[in-house]
């Protein structure tokens, strides 16, 4: 496995393998990260992985300065799995002079968590076309995890006519249902005990559309409850369709979405549902 630092490395790794598949990440890697690793060696068989805090898509109060780094335990842990090479650029080898264009995406990018992270959407998009102009890749992996980020980036690979194929992997839990995330670290013993409850708010109202209940302002409401009561500070509960529009009677694939606050750790789920 090789490990690529900067632009003229990646260029001369990628000049040398016709299909590769590429996962990008921010690092501080888990079994879910592991999992679209694996999910992309099924793809091809060059895996690029790139490992990169991005700065443009964390706000001024945000975790930049604070999120993990760990690239030598991180190197370790794909070299276990399909990669068979990563890029982890330096911020100056990525950006050697200020990023100054940038991707505007629709919308959506200011609604569920672009509500509370304004900025986010448009440093990832520009993150990720900078990466994949670089990497080229015939496939890339996102993680269902993050339903909003896989949304936004498979609508820009379809309007920029982009020919990667963007394939979508599962979320993977712990075993009491808690999402895996890099930022499940931030939380306290106590936190990591009941951070499982976003999890199961969700399902249980996957249980009630699933039984026919069809007011969702009223499901979103109850969620929003359920949490609130439990000690969560709720960002957000929406029940969308699979495209991210408002769900109406007629949609039939659903995704129900929650963003909320357990002490300092802000936790992200979701769940598909069809009816
Ligand atoms: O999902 C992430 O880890 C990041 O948002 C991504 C896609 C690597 C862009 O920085």
């Amino acid at each position: 496995m090789k490990i690529l630092h900067s632009i003229a490395e990646l260029r001369a790794w990628r000049a040398q393998h016709q299909a590769i598949a590429f996962v990008p990440t921010m690092g501080n890697l888990h079994a879910g990260h592991l999992a679209l690793v694996t999910l992309a060696g099924q793809h091809a068989a060059q895996v690029l992985v790139s490992i990169f805090v991005n700065p443009l898509q964390f706000g001024v109060n945000e975790d930049y300065a604070h999120y993990p780094r760990s690239l030598a335990q991180d190197a370790e842990l794909l070299s276990q799995h399909a990669a068979t090479a990563i890029f982890a650029p330096s911020v100056e080898a990525l950006f050697p002079t200020p990023q100054s264009y940038h991707i505007e995406p629709p919308e959506l990018a200011n609604q569920l968590c672009g509500q509370f992270r304004p900025g986010h959407f448009r440093g990832v998009a520009t993150i990720v076309m900078k990466l994949f102009s670089l990497a080229q890749p015939n496939v890339a992996v996102f993680g269902k995890k993050d339903y909003q980020q896989l949304t936004i980036l498979r609508g820009m690979a379809q309007d920029f006519a982009l020919p990667i194929n963007i394939i979508a992997a599962e979320t993977m839990r712990a075993e009491d249902g808690l999402a895996l995330s890099s930022r499940n670290r931030y939380l306290s013993a106590d936190e990591r005990l009941v951070a499982p409850y976003l999890y199961a708010t969700l399902s249980q109202i996957k249980t009630r559309i699933e039984h026919g209940e069809r007011n969702y302002a009223q499901l979103e409401q109850d969620a929003r409850t359920l949490l609130n009561a439990n000690n969560w500070r709720v960002d957000y509960v929406s029940i969308r369709d699979q495209f991210l529009n408002l769900a109406t009677a007629e949609s039939s694939r659903l995704v129900l979405l929650a963003a909320a606050h357990l002490g300092h750790t802000r936790l992200l789920d979701n769940i598909e549902i069809s009816v």
